[in-house]
């Protein structure tokens, strides 16, 4: 709290006065939890003016381009870090001492295998159902199995629930895709590092051995740093406000899978890599970056724009340079990625994406890569989901840890004032 205060004169000229309140880094807020004492609401829709909470796990400066994981930037944890010590980072606050990591990925690791009852719960969903579909029923299954972690009042509870989450995404995830092809699923082996498992469980097959290249190894990886936590977007505020009622913790992560799977969200990578190959050509860049300007025209740049990000988005730039780390490893040339780059120099000199402040984010060459590493477009939505789950899980844990009140807007009515009712229908 600061000494500052905003004063309100309302109709009737009384005046409210609302504490300030100041965090380390980023905009003062004005504290508004006494206003409806006064017969007011604020009116927010999609909250782009509104703290819906305080937080130390996560700060971005949209003007900026600035985004750190408790104070460390991620530029630096994409270059010197990993996806498990970042995990650590996010839950704990601190980054592990080595025995402190090995600990962690020892028990992160010893708790990768599945229920065998759960497989049986991917049969009954049609091969070729949307693996993001699968995702959202399989996880809020988990809740079915693990009775012993459900009582979120319970610290240790919360603690195995949140092991479980972050050890069991890769391994369902990996089980959407092989079931989408008709393959069986591969079990995951405590020999190899979290991308590492991921990448072997998704294209290993029992007929020969599958050695996991490094380089795609250490992209996976960073695409997971990349997309692991982002403060409060929409799919972590759907976790929050779905664990603000004391729901379990598989249900709460559901929540924000069914969240995230929007394209307006994390459905973006998916949508990005379809427009760009409806672009097709260079030369047809021009004509979509017409209708993207056009009001009467739905059709929106994908993996274009932020909500905070008004400069570009740091993990884009990182996410650029490991498109072309990938390519060039796999010795490959993707026409997709000369239009990305070709749309990206377009757009950022059109006076229309420069007013407002639109840049390339996360989603706009995170496709590519995964494109190249040979992962269908059906499932970058869930690697997204994958790699968000310790954001998730750590917001939660957070909001547990320093009390929570439920999640319960109120709003403006603009409907009928009362009237008798009468009906029309036949006795
Ligand atoms: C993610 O919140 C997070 O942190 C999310 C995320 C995370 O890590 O969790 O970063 C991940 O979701 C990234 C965003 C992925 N979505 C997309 O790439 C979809 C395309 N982008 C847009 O739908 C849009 O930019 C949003 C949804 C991302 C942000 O929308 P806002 O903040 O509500 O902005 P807006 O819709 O009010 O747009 C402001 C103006 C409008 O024009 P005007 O009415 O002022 O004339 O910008 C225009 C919009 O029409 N605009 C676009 C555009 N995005 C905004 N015009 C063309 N193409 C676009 N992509």
């Amino acid at each position: 709290m600061t000494d500052k205060k905003v004063t309100l004169t309302l109709q009737n000229n009384a005046s409210v006065e609302l504490d300030v309140m100041q965090g380390t880094l980023g905009q003062d807020v004005v504290d508004v939890r006494t206003l409806g004492n006064h017969g007011l609401f604020t009116f927010d829709p999609g909250f782009t003016s509104t703290a819906s909470c305080e937080s130390k796990i996560t700060f971005i400066d949209g003007d900026e381009g600035i985004l750190l994981h408790r104070g460390f930037p991620i530029s630096e944890l994409a270059t010197h870090s990993n996806y498990l010590e970042v995990c650590y980072i996010l839950l704990n606050g601190e980054a592990p001492t080595q025995a402190q990591f090995e600990e962690f990925r020892t028990t992160v690791t010893r708790h990768t295998m599945i229920h065998e009852q759960i497989t049986r719960l991917f049969h009954g969903f049609r091969r070729d159902s949307h693996p993001m579909a699968v995702m959202c029923g399989v996880t809020g299954a988990l809740a079915a199995f693990y009775h012993d972690s459900l009582d979120v009042n319970i610290e240790r509870h919360r603690e195995i629930a949140a092991f479980r989450l972050l050890s069991k995404m890769p391994t369902m995830a990996a089980m959407c895709y092989k079931y989408s092809i008709g393959q069986p699923f591969v079990y995951p082996r405590n020999d190899l590092s979290y991308a590492g498992n991921f990448l072997h469980m998704m294209f290993a097959t029992p007929c020969e051995e599958y050695k996991v290249n490094p380089v795609l190894e250490r992209a996976m990886d960073r695409i997971l740093i990349l997309h692991a936590d982002h403060e409060q977007n929409a799919s972590t505020s759907t976790v929050r406000t779905a664990g603000s009622s004391g729901a379990n913790p598989f249900a709460c992560i559901a929540a924000g899978i069914a969240s995230l799977w929007g394209p307006a969200h994390g459905g973006a990578n998916e949508a990005t890599l379809r427009m760009l190959e409806e672009i097709s050509t260079v030369e047809h860049i021009p004509e979509f970056v017409k209708r993207a300007k056009d009001k009467n025209d739905s059709f929106r740049l994908m993996g274009f724009g932020h909500r905070v990000y008004k400069n570009y988005d740091p993990r884009a730039t990182v996410m650029r340079d490991t498109c072309h780390e990938v390519l060039n490893e796999l010795g490959m040339k993707d026409d997709l990625l000369e239009v990305a780059m070709e749309l990206e120099h377009i757009a950022l000199n059109d006076p229309y994406f420069i007013e407002r402040k639109l840049y390339p984010n996360v989603d706009f060459y995170s496709g590519i890569i995964l494109k190249a590493m040979g992962i269908p477009s059906s499932m970058f939505t869930v690697i997204f989901a994958m790699a968000r789950t310790v954001g998730w899980i750590a917001h939660w844990k957070e909001m547990h840890d320093e009390g929570m009140k439920i999640a319960r807007p109120r709003q403006l009515y603009t409907g009928y004032t009362e009237r008798p009712f009468t009906s029309a229908l036949k006795k």
